[in-house]
């Protein structure tokens, strides 16, 4: 199977990224990380993707605080189509996306969330969750729309909260199943199983796997010897 060619954003540590790169390289998805893009110089997600031999792109965001400045958006896209990326993964990735750039992308953004969206969306979701005093909490990948951890939900996990968790605690284990989905999502897309209808996302059943043929003239010449 072509492997999924993913662009990874990142402004932090990239454990995720990390996660990604990890599952990818010991063969288990479908999934080549072509390009990781920070707009922290020392981020060190962008560490992460050199130790690994992936092109790492810092691209300096430009003077706003949570946005991209719309030409600096532009050489973000520059370098995901010189990458030939098919999906952006955003990975703690701190800015937000213009329409442009959204609709560009539209179905082929996707992000990782450390709470059971529509639950506690927004930064600090863990200890959002823990000091609102839920029993369960979790983790989803989602694919991303104009709205702050709103679109489509493709696959999420749950965690429950233990009466010693501290928000640290609980994020931990949390951080735990986001490297577990996340690069599953991913191999759902690689493998064409992802649709979208409407806030709906369906995953479609894995294909059985065929009967390995038996290739005729060679069944010929073993009868033959017979
Ligand atoms: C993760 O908790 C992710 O859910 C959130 O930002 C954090 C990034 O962590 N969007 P890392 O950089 O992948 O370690």
């Amino acid at each position: 199977m072509a492997k999924l060619k993913v662009g990874v954003l990142a402004s932090g540590g990239g454990s995720n990224l990390q996660a990604i790169i990890d599952r990818s390289l010991a063969g288990e998805i479908d999934v080549e990380v072509a390009v990781v893009i920070s707009d922290v110089a020392t981020a060190h997600a962008l560490e992460r993707a050199r130790r690994a031999g992936i092109p790492a792109v810092h691209v300096p965001p430009g003077r706003f605080r949570t946005k991209l400045e719309p030409e600096i958006e532009e050489r973000y896209v520059e370098t995901l189509e010189r990458y030939g990326i098919d999906v952006i993964a955003l990975a703690g990735f701190m800015r937000i996306l213009h329409d442009e750039f959204l609709a560009r992308y539209s179905g082929r953004i996707v992000n990782v969330h450390p709470s059971l969206l529509p639950s506690f969306p927004g930064l600090a979701a863990q200890r959002q969750a823990f000091e609102y005093g839920v029993r369960w909490t979790g983790a989803t990948v989602h694919f991303v729309d104009a709205g702050v951890d709103t679109g489509p939900i493709i696959v999420q996990a749950v965690v429950p909260v233990r009466d010693d968790d501290t928000a640290e605690t609980l994020a931990a284990r949390v951080l735990d199943e986001e490297h577990r989905i996340y690069p599953e999502a991913l191999q759902l897309i690689a493998e064409g199983r992802v649709h979208v209808a409407g806030r709906r996302v369906a995953i479609a059943e894995r294909p059985e796997p065929r009967e390995p043929e038996t290739a005729p003239a060679a069944q010929e010449g073993k009868d033959a010897g017979r």
